[in-house]
C-alpha cells in the first residue's frame, strides 16, 4: 500500500468493512467534531456507560479524535464551562477509558441568542482546533439574529463560526440562495452524516446533497445522541462514502 493508501485506507479495506457493516468506515474522516458524548449534560448519552460505549462504537468505525459538543442552550440546557468540563472529566476517569484509544476533548454546541451573545461579549466561549466555534439555530422558526452582523463579532473576537446541520432548517427551503450567502460572508456549513442517510427525512437529506454537491460543506459531523446513531452512520453506502471522501472537508486538518 502507498503513501495514500496509508493515511486514508485502501478502497479493498473499505469495501470489506462495509460488507461486514462494521470496521474502519470513517478512517479517511478521523474527527468527529458534532456529538453528545458528554455524560448527562444534555439530550445525548445520559450516563458514563452509555459515553463509554460511544467512544468504543467510534473507535470501530475508524475515529480517532472526538471533540465534544454539548448543547448550550437555556433554558432547556443550562450548560456552562464548568459544567462541561466536570462532565468531560467524569469520563475521562472512568474505568476503562484509558483502553480506547480514542482522543477526546470538548468545546459546545451553541444555541444563538440572547444568552450566545452574552457569552461571545464576554470571551466565554469553548472554541476548538483553530479556533472554531458551533453554532445552531432553532430547528422551527427563524432567527432574529442578523447573521451578516453577527459575524463581524465573531470575526472581532478572532472565531470562526460554523452553522451546525443547514439542511435542518427547512424555513430556508424556499431560499436556496441563503447558503452561497452564509458561505460568502464566512460562515462554514456542517452537515449532519445521518441527513445524507436520511434519518431525519426526505428534505433534510435532499438539501444535505444538494449542498455537498455544490460544494458547500466544510465538516461533516455525526450529531449523535443515542448509540443508535452509531447503527446508521455504520449502514452508509459505498457510492455516498466514496462522494465524501471526494469532498473537501476540514475534520481531516483539525489538531485538538
Ligand atoms: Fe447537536
Amino acid at each position: 500500500m502507498g503513501l495514500l493508501g496509508n493515511i486514508f485506507g485502501s478502497k479493498k479495506d473499505t469495501l470489506q468493512s462495509n460488507a461486514q457493516g462494521q470496521g474502519p468506515l470513517y478512517s479517511w474522516l478521523g474527527t468527529d467534531m458534532h456529538n453528545h458524548v458528554l455524560p448527562g449534560i444534555d439530550d445525548g448519552s445520559q450516563d458514563v456507560e452509555t459515553s463509554l460505549e460511544f467512544l468504543r462504537r467510534y473507535h470501530r468505525l475508524g475515529f480517532r479524535q472526538v471533540i465534544a459538543s454539548p448543547h448550550i442552550r437555556y433554558p432547556q440546557f443550562e450548560n456552562n464551562r464548568e459544567k462541561i468540563k466536570a462532565a468531560f472529566e467524569a469520563l475521562e476517569n472512568a474505568p476503562g477509558r484509558k483502553e480506547i484509544p480514542v482522543k477526546l476533548v470538548y468545546s459546545a454546541e451553541y444555541y444563538l441568542d440572547e444568552h450566545f451573545l452574552e457569552l461571545l461579549n464576554n470571551d466565554q466561549l469553548l472554541p476548538f482546533g483553530d479556533n472554531y466555534l458551533l453554532t445552531e439555530l432553532s430547528l422551527g422558526h427563524r432567527s432574529f439574529l442578523d447573521m451578516d452582523q453577527l459575524i463581524n463579532k465573531f470575526f472581532e473576537k478572532g472565531l470562526r463560526p460554523i452553522l451546525a446541520h443547514p439542511e435542518r432548517y427547512l424555513y430556508w427551503n424556499k431560499m436556496p440562495d441563503m447558503f452561497e450567502k452564509l458561505k460568502s460572508r464566512g460562515w462554514l456549513l456542517q452537515v449532519n452524516l445521518m441527513s445524507l442517510l436520511g434519518y431525519y427525512g426526505k428534505p433534510e437529506q435532499k438539501m444535505a446533497n444538494h449542498l455537498l454537491d455544490e460544494d458547500l460543506v466544510d465538516f461533516i459531523g455525526t450529531d449523535a445522541h443515542k448509540l443508535k446513531h452509531f447503527d446508521i452512520i455504520a449502514g452508509i453506502d459505498d457510492k455516498l462514502l466514496q462522494k465524501l471522501k471526494s469532498k473537501y472537508l476540514v475534520n481531516n486538518l483539525i489538531t485538538v
